[in-house]
């Protein structure tokens, strides 16, 4: 089953062609970012116009670089939620007039859970049940996958995303936009013990997480240090700060794994590019004799194939929409009736 899947949820148009929810054919991407670089953050309303600039150019582009004829699409996905809505609306809009021409069936995938489907591409052999830590921009849980499209979530950060904290940081240390993988980069030679940063406490629900409090620190400390003239050591602030975001993951997805007695641990979202943190869970998920599936760094960040990687499971669980599909800033992972 030959899928196309729409993704622009947010600074990332996408369009690419995945067969039987496994194999990439092809994965088009026009990134965005060199122009919201200049205005800090990701600027919806240039977002949403650029989306639609690009968006026909790819689909076009995917089906040349595969060979592939319009007929040959089985069916058509795209990213319904969550996301900048404008962003969203726009791959929306162009899956169900895609979708209508070709007279094939519309998949919704949740983004979410399109990041978690990313080790389906990278590791063929992977299939539920298994844990899930979802680290992305403007997301932070540790989910039980049940099955490909039933899920449960163990643990939730109750403030800012780890991915939001990254960028926060950085940008205040005159870091590009966005800083999370330039953030990564400067910490490679930097001391991790020289900044004392906190840690959160395990609360009520202890897979819960916090980086709000981390994120204050770093700032403060940062600000701190400008005030009184104080030369910071840059890179040592960042390899703290990482260790810091790494420390509040990792001891959280050993307990997950401990408790639900899982031996395999995926890594799904942008900041599972960040090194430390693969590092980090990496060694602790062996030390407990268990797997680790991490994406490649490609697959990491936002892209379509993971979209449609996810729609084929979608599909085969009944999980089509009609023309009435909407568009959704905020909706849980867990989805529900369209
Ligand atoms: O999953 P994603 O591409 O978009 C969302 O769905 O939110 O995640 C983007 C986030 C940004 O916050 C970005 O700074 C962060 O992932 N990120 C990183 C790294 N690479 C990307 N954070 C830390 N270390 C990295 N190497
Ligand atoms: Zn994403």
């Amino acid at each position: 089953m030959n899928i196309m899947a729409v993704e622009s949820s947010c600074d990332e148009t996408a369009v690419a062609i995945v067969r039987d929810g496994r194999q990439v054919l092809t994965d088009c991407i026009a990134s965005q970012v060199d122009l919201h670089r200049i205005y800090g953050g990701v600027v919806p309303e240039i977002a949403s116009r650029k989306h639609i600039e690009a968006i026909y150019g790819l689909a076009e582009e995917a089906l040349k670089k595969t060979n592939l004829s319009r007929q040959d699409i089985d069916a058509v996905a795209v990213t319904y939620a969550p996301g900048l809505i404008g962003a969203v609306l726009v791959g929306v809009n162009f899956a169900k007039a895609a979708a209508l021409a070709l007279n094939k069936p519309l998949i919704p995938v949740h983004h979410i859970r399109g990041h978690i489907a990313a080790n389906y591409l990278a590791y063929p052999q992977l299939k539920p049940p298994f844990l899930c830590l979802v680290v992305s921009g403007g997301h932070t849980m540790i989910v039980d996958v049940q099955d490909y499209t039933k899920m449960q979530i163990l643990g939730t950060t109750l403030d800012d995303a780890a991915g939001e904290c990254f960028d926060k940081v950085a940008r205040v240390l005159d870091m590009p936009y966005p800083g999370g993988a330039a953030l990564d980069r400067m910490a490679a030679n930097g001391d991790d013990t020289k900044y004392p940063l906190p840690r959160s406490k395990p609360g009520e629900n202890p897979y819960n997480m916090s980086f709000s409090g981390l994120k204050t620190a770093a700032l403060n400390l940062i600000h701190h240090a400008d005030q009184v003239g104080e030369a910071l050591d840059v890179s040592s602030l960042c390899a703290s700060f990482s260790a810091a975001v790494s420390d509040n993951l990792v001891p959280r997805v050993v307990m997950a794994l401990e408790q639900t007695g899982y031996k395999k641990l995926a890594v799904a979202g942008g900041v599972a590019a960040n090194s430390r943190i693969r590092a980090d869970i990496t060694d602790a998920v062996q030390k407990l004799g268990a797997q680790v599936f991490m994406p490649p760094l490609s697959l990491c960040g936002d892209n379509a194939a993971m979209i449609g990687s996810q729609a084929y499971y979608e599909y085969l669980a009944g999980n089509t929409a009609g023309m009435d599909l909407n568009a959704y800033a905020t909706k849980s992972i867990l989805g529900e009736a369209l």
